[in-house]
């Protein structure tokens, strides 16, 4: 079973509320993204495991504790996604970097695919799967199918903003996964926005609107 961690920590809120403001032009905005992925990769990476290092200190000689060789990978899902991976990859500086492209059809809200590709031995890592806005969770529970496909079971979806019906989908369609929220947010309106959101996350962090 995985877990669901809503991490309701001060300095995360305050950062996604400057985000939520529409004045907010691009540079800041991208900055900002990346801050909070740092923030919310130091909670998501607590449990990387680490073994005992003998290391010669000035003073003495020690057995430390250093990450274990775990593999790492980063697969953001296209576009917004791709504003959260250095900050995520400012903590693992050494991850692989894989890249989901979904879109999702304006009408229907369904996620289509239209790019992936995912680091070598997938299925021997630890994937983390950022992507700033979980709304109908159709595009997460379609990434977390693509890299389960590919034989890896070891996943962490990571999004600034939730919309409850988001997360209810993705955790029951991929219960086994940890899922970490930075703000859970009212509910959708109805062309499947996040309300009250930020808008849409792509066009904000490239400038698109
Ligand atoms: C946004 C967002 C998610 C998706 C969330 O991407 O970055 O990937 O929508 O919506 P869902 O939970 O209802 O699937 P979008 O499809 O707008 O593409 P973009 O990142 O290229 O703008
Ligand atoms: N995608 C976004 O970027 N924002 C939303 O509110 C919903 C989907």
């Amino acid at each position: 079973m995985g877990k669901t961690v809503i991490l309701d920590h001060p300095l995360i809120k305050h950062k996604i509320s400057i985000l939520r403001d529409e004045n907010t032009g691009t540079k800041e905005f991208r900055l900002i993204v990346e801050e909070i992925a740092m923030l919310m990769g130091y909670e998501a990476l607590r449990d990387l495991p680490t073994e005992l290092v003998r290391v010669k200190t000035p003073v003495a000689e020690a057995e430390v504790p250093m990450l274990s060789g775990r593999k790492l990978a980063i697969v953001p899902i296209l576009r917004a996604g791709l504003g959260m991976v250095n900050g995520i990859l400012a903590l693992v500086p050494s991850a692989k970097i894989g890249h989901i492209g979904l879109y999702r059809d304006e009408v229907t809200h369904e996620p289509h695919e239209y790019f992936c590709k995912l680091p070598e031995s997938i299925n021997e890592r630890l994937v983390i799967l950022p992507d700033p806005m979980l709304a109908t969770g159709g595009s997460a529970i379609q990434a977390v199918d693509l890299i389960k496909q590919k034989g890896c079971s070891n996943i962490k979806f990571m999004c600034m903003i939730a919309a409850p019906e988001g997360l209810k989908a993705l955790s029951e369609a991929h219960p086994d996964i940890d899922i970490y929220v930075g703000c859970l947010d009212e509910r959708l309106n109805e062309n499947a926005y996040i309300v009250p959101g930020l808008g849409d996350a792509g066009d904000r962090i490239f400038g698109t609107l």
